[in-house]
C-alpha cells in the first residue's frame, strides 16, 4: 500500500497563482505521455508516487491524453487515485483536465472547428470526471482557441462548468495575447475569472514574452509553462543520436525524429557547458530558465513550469532544478547568444491550428 512521504512539503514553496487565493508547486507533473493505455502502468504509478513524496500536488491532465488511445491517461490516473489516493488526500491534490481537441467522432467532437462550442466542451468535461472517477476538477481549460466559436459560448461553458461545480476554477491554453484579453473580458462579464493560463515556453520558443506575460499580469492571470524541457530536447537525451527507448524515437508521439537537427544539437551542446558551468544538469537548467525572476521588461515569471517524464528519476532529477533557480545576467546573455526562436506563431505547432481562419 502507497503511504505518502510525511516531509514532503519540504522541498520548496508553492506559488501564488495569479491574484488569486490558489497556491501552484513550482514544477508540476503532465500526463499527456507516459500515462496510457499503452505505457507501463506500474511505471507511470510510481511517477505519481514520486512526485508527490517530493511535494509535487498538481497533475495536468486532458481528455485526450494517452495517444492513441485517448482518454487512457485520465482513465489510469483515475485508478492510480482511487487506489492510492483514498480519503482526503484527494483535497491535497490539484489536478486539471481540458477539452478542445479530437476526441469522439461527429461534429460535436472536438475535431476541427468544434472544439469550443459549449456541446462539445460541457459533454468532454462529463466523459473526463467519469474516467477520473472525480466529483470535479480543480482547473478546467479551453484547450485551444477556435475560430469562429464566438468567446462568449466558450467562456458560458467554462461558466457553467463552475456554477455546476464540476470545475473550481477555469483556464485557457495557448490563446493568443488578444485572445486571452477577450476571454478574461468575457469572464469578468460573466462574473467568473480565468485562473491560468498554459502557455507552451521554452529556451527553444519565447512567443509568450512578446505580449502575452503582459497581459497575464494586467489580469492578475497565473501561467504554466508546458513543453520546458521542449518535449525532452533540452536535456542530455539526444546528444549521441535517439536513444531507442526516447519519445523522438516512439510512434504515435508528437516530437519527430526530423526534429532532432544537427543545429537543435548544437546548440543544445553550448547550452549544456553554461547548465555544466552552473552545477546542473541541461534539463535542471531548461527548468530553472523557465522560472527565472529576470524577464525580459520586468514582466512576472511563470507560476509553474509543467513537465513530462518518462521515468521516476527524471521527477527527481527536475525536482532538484528548484534548489538553483537564480541566473547572473552574464549566464542569461550567454543563453540568448546561443538561442533562436521563431516568432512566426504559423509556426508553431499550438498555435497553427487555433490560427486557422475558417
Ligand atoms: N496545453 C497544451 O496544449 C499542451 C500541449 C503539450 C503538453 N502539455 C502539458 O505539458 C506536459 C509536459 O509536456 P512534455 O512531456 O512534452 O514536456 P517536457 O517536460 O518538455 O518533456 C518531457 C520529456 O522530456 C524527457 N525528460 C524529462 N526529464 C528529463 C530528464 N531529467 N533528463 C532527460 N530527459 C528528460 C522525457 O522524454 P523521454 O520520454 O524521451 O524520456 C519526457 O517525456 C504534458 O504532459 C501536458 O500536461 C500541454
Amino acid at each position: 500500500m502507497y503511504v505518502p512521504n510525511e516531509n514532503r512539503y519540504d522541498h520548496f514553496s508553492y506559488r501564488r497563482v495569479g491574484s488569486s487565493g490558489l497556491k501552484l508547486p513550482p514544477l508540476s507533473l503532465g500526463l499527456w505521455h507516459n500515462f496510457g493505455y499503452y505505457d507501463n502502468f506500474e511505471t507511470a504509478r510510481e511517477m505519481i508516487h514520486t512526485a508527490f513524496d517530493l511535494g509535487i500536488t498538481h497533475f495536468d491532465l486532458a481528455n485526450n491524453y494517452g495517444n492513441p488511445a485517448n482518454g487512457s491517461a485520465e482513465t489510469n490516473f483515475g485508478r492510480i487515485l482511487k487506489e492510492d489516493f483514498p480519503g482526503n488526500l484527494r483535497d491535497e491534490l490539484i489536478i486539471s483536465t481540458k477539452a478542445g481537441f479530437d476526441m469522439w467522432p461527429g461534429p460535436y467532437g472536438g475535431s476541427d472547428d468544434n472544439g469550443g462550442s459549449r456541446k462539445y466542451i460541457l459533454a468532454s468535461l462529463d466523459q473526463s470526471l467519469t474516467r477520473l472517477g472525480l466529483n470535479y476538477a480543480d482547473i478546467f481549460y479551453s484547450h485551444r482557441p477556435v475560430p469562429g466559436t464566438p468567446i462568449e459560448e466558450t467562456v458560458g461553458a467554462l461558466a457553467t462548468a463552475i456554477h455546476q461545480g464540476k470545475a473550481l476554477y477555469v483556464g485557457i491554453s495557448s490563446y493568443t495575447p488578444e485572445q486571452t484579453q477577450a476571454a478574461a473580458n468575457e469572464a469578468v462579464r460573466q462574473g467568473i475569472r480565468i485562473l491560468i493560463h498554459q502557455p507552451n515556453y521554452n529556451m527553444f520558443d519565447r512567443w509568450i514574452e512578446e505580449g502575452l506575460q503582459a497581459v497575464l499580469d494586467q489580469n492578475g492571470i497565473g501561467s504554466i509553462a508546458f513543453v520546458p524541457l521542449a518535449q525532452g530536447l533540452l536535456t542530455d537525451r539526444y546528444l549521441n543520436g535517439i536513444p531507442a527507448d526516447s519519445r523522438a524515437a516512439k510512434a504515435h508521439q508528437f516530437l519527430e525524429a526530423g526534429s532532432v537537427t544537427d543545429e537543435k544539437i548544437k546548440q543544445i551542446q553550448a547550452l549544456g557547458e553554461i547548465a555544466e558551468k552552473r552545477g546542473q544538469s541541461l534539463a535542471q537548467m531548461a527548468i530553472a530558465w523557465v522560472l527565472r525572476e529576470n524577464t525580459t521588461g520586468g514582466v512576472k515569471p511563470v507560476t509553474s513550469a509543467l513537465i513530462g517524464a518518462s521515468r521516476p528519476e527524471q521527477i527527481r532529477e527536475n525536482v532538484a532544478a528548484l534548489d538553483h533557480l537564480e541566473f547572473s545576467n552574464e549566464e542569461l546573455a550567454a543563453i540568448d547568444q546561443i538561442l533562436l526562436w521563431d516568432k512566426n506563431l504559423g509556426n508553431n505547432p499550438w498555435h497553427a491550428l487555433a490560427l486557422r481562419s475558417d
